[in-house]
């Protein structure tokens, strides 16, 4: 089936009011885009999807039923991620430099290869650390790691957790690797800095403590086979006995020239656009400098775009070229918001 043929499908049972079939399309269609390499709109297809599943609460279920209290310790648990996902990202999705990398490849070895590992009874590594700036990859890097060893992975909203009632804080993390260690998920903890904010959200200094503990004590008791990792651009933030829990701690940095142009040849997804020579490539590398991958990326990416209408406005028929005036000025506004000398 086309994906067109899907979506006619959908908007058909959409208006028929046919849960079931709609459900099914749209798994398909999810199915379908990841097949096609469509992996960020299968993702937010995803996203959608379980947002629509949690508000659904028409249809009945008796009180005391085994769904009733599924459902209600699901919905409990739903408050407390924000997703829950699949990917096919994989290491080369990802530029880094080499100790990066194959501190990375290494750490998906040792859960690819556990049965050796066991054999001689040795440990798994299983907690890993993600730290530096925004927009270099920590996020990426743990969708590559899912994605390379084939698993769920539970992102869980942190500042959700946090918020919450005094008390309530070990409880739910308690709750969600409690689920997670059942499920044999990943655990991605994002903005992990944040469990330092607990002091700020609770008068009781005691809470702090008891927060830390319980995190401690969930690092400790994490079965070897699953997998927990952290994301920070604020390490500094982390409690030091918590930072000496990991097994792995990675900094992922802004690029050098070189890793730019990677991600540049990367984004240009090897020839399906072009820019114009070598030269202007070195120049507008330097440019870039000081720029996290993902501002450089989406320069990039608003430049190809701009250039292919100019394309189709003049009616030019070729492999889109990059207007390199163009990317060039979007950098500098870049800079100029994100106060980069
Ligand atoms: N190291 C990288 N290699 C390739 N692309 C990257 C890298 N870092 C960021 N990107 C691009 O920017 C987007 C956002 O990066 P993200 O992983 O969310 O950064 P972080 O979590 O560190 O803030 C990614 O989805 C990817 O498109
Ligand atoms: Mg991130």
């Amino acid at each position: 089936m086309s994906q067109f043929d899907l979506i006619k499908d959908i908007a058909k049972f959409g208006l028929e009011n046919d849960q079931d079939r709609l459900l099914s399309v749209l798994n398909e269609l999810i199915e379908y885009s990841k097949k096609t390499k469509k992996i960020n709109f299968a993702l937010q297809l995803q996203s959608i999807l379980k947002e629509g599943l949690r508000q659904n609460t028409s249809s009945l279920t008796k009180v005391g039923s085994d769904s009733y209290y599924n459902r209600l310790e699901d919905k409990e648990f739903n408050d407390l991620i924000l997703e829950k996902l699949t990917s096919d990202y994989t290491l080369n999705n990802l530029v880094a430099n080499e100790n990066v990398k194959e501190e990375l490849a290494l750490f998906i070895k040792e859960h690819k290869s556990s049965d050796i590992l066991r054999k001689f009874d040795l440990p798994i590594s299983n907690k890993i650390l993600l730290h530096g700036p925004s927009g270099c990859g920590k996020t990426l890097a743990s969708y590559a790691i899912a994605g390379e060893l084939k698993k769920m992975m539970i992102v869980v909203n942190l500042g959700a957790i946090v918020s919450s009632k005094l008390g309530e804080t070990s409880k739910n993390l308690a709750k969600i690797f409690r689920k997670a260690t059942a499920e044999n998920c990943i655990v991605f903890i994002d903005e992990f800095d944040s469990l330092g904010k607990v002091r700020d959200y609770s008068q009781d200094h005691g809470e702090m403590k008891r927060v830390v503990n319980t995190m401690l004590q969930l690092f400790d008791y994490l079965p070897q086979d699953s997998i927990l990792i952290a994301a920070t651009n604020q390490k500094d933030m982390l409690d030091d006995a918590l930072l000496r829990r990991f097994d792995v701690n990675l900094k992922l940095d802004l690029p050098n020239e070189r890793q730019i142009g990677e991600l540049i040849n990367l984004t240009l997804k090897n020839g399906h656009f072009n820019l114009p020579d070598k030269s202007t490539i070195k120049s507008i590398t330097k440019e870039a400098l000081g720029l996290s991958y993902f501002s450089i990326q989406k320069t990039l990416i608003t430049a190809i775009k701009r250039s292919i209408f100019e394309d189709v406005e003049n009616q030019v028929l070729r492999v889109p070229v990059v207007d390199v005036k163009v990317w060039k000025s979007l950098i500098t506004t870049e800079k100029i918001a994100l106060h980069i000398p």
